[in-house]
């Protein structure tokens, strides 16, 4: 199977001898979805940037449909149609006055009909949760506000392979779980999503295959396997996921429901605690471990 697109032997540096990618290699394949993870200064938004060709090469290639691409104007905007890129930073990404001119500014570059446009921008910022700011400045929105609306804008280009470089870094907790909504459906319409993330519980309820960016190269494998092997993850600074450990543990306790993915579905396997109020039990042990602590202090000091 041709991949989408891919990295192949990618070799780059900023500044003559200090290389961020020596001979990395990512295969991005229609409806597959990937997490990639890696340490901070890995490499991560480096090879993003080479795969929507934002950055050249030093050596190697990125291939679209298996087809090198090339670095001619019209090679790139045929790349930037198929596949958008959301920066890390959105301050880096918004630039229009207000949030309405930001998100229609490439559905209107692609020269498309006004109706369309105005179906894409709507469609984008409903689907961000983001039509109440639709008129507000860029400048004064919210960190999480203003990353909702980069991926609004991202979203307004319908791109096949839309690739988010840590899209949930920032979000609030449901902010999070409604961007995973929004990738969902994304994907189930034909859009194959990326996201960077060093959040390895999200990799693992959400990515079907995960990369790891680290020194130079990239090792890629199905989410399942990679996110249960900590000594993998510890080389790219990062623990295991605790969803394989709960399920090892209800496979050893001879549990045959579900798997839960994360803690809410965790807690509606076990139904509603004995205890619906945490409050008594709580003041309970702050009591006695207060009271401990003050023998322990009291023996300490003697008579
Ligand atoms: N514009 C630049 N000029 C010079 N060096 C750069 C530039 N951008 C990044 N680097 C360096 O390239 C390396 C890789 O950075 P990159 O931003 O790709 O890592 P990352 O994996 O995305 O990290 P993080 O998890 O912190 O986002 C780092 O050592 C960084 O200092
Ligand atoms: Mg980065």
């Amino acid at each position: 199977m041709i991949p989408a697109l891919d990295a192949r032997g990618v070799h780059f540096a900023y500044e003559p001898g200090r290389p961020v990618l020596t001979g990395a290699d990512l295969a991005l394949y229609a409806g597959r979805r990937l997490a990639v993870l890696g340490p901070n200064g890995g490499g991560k938004t480096t090879l993003f940037r080479l795969l929507a060709g934002a950055l050249a090469p030093d050596a190697g290639e990125v291939r679209l449909d298996g087809e090198t691409v090339r670095r001619t104007r019209r090679g790139l905007t045929h790349l930037r149609q198929q596949v958008q890129l959301v920066l890390q930073d959105p301050d880096d990404q918004l630039f229009a006055a207000s949030v309405h001119q930001d998100v229609s500014f490439g559905p209107v570059n692609l020269g498309l009909p006004a109706e369309e446009v105005t179906a894409r921008v709507d469609g984008a910022l409903a689907a961000l949760g983001v039509v109440d700011l639709g008129d507000r400045p860029t400048h004064l929105l919210s960190f999480g506000q203003k990353k909702r609306v980069a991926i609004a804008g991202a979203v307004a280009m319908r791109p096949r392979l839309l690739v988010l470089d840590e899209p949930t870094a920032g979000l609030d907790p449901a902010g999070v779980e409604e961007l995973l909504a929004v990738l969902h459906s994304l994907h189930a319409t034909g859009t194959t999503p990326v996201v960077s993330t060093h959040d390895v519980d999200l990799a693992h309820r959400w990515a079907d295959d995960v990369a790891v960016v680290a020194s130079g190269r990239v090792v890629t494998g199905p989410a399942g396997d990679f996110l249960g092997d900590a000594a993998l993850l510890r080389s790219a600074r990062l623990g295991p996921a605790w969803a394989p450990a709960v399920h090892r543990l209800l496979d050893a306790a001879g549990f045959t429901g579900a798997r839960p993915r994360t803690a809410a579905e965790l807690h509606e396997l076990f139904g509603p605690p004995a205890v619906t109020s945490p409050g008594p039990v709580l003041h309970e042990a702050v009591t006695a471990s207060a009271h401990a602590w003050r023998t322990a202090k009291e023996t300490h000091r003697g008579p």
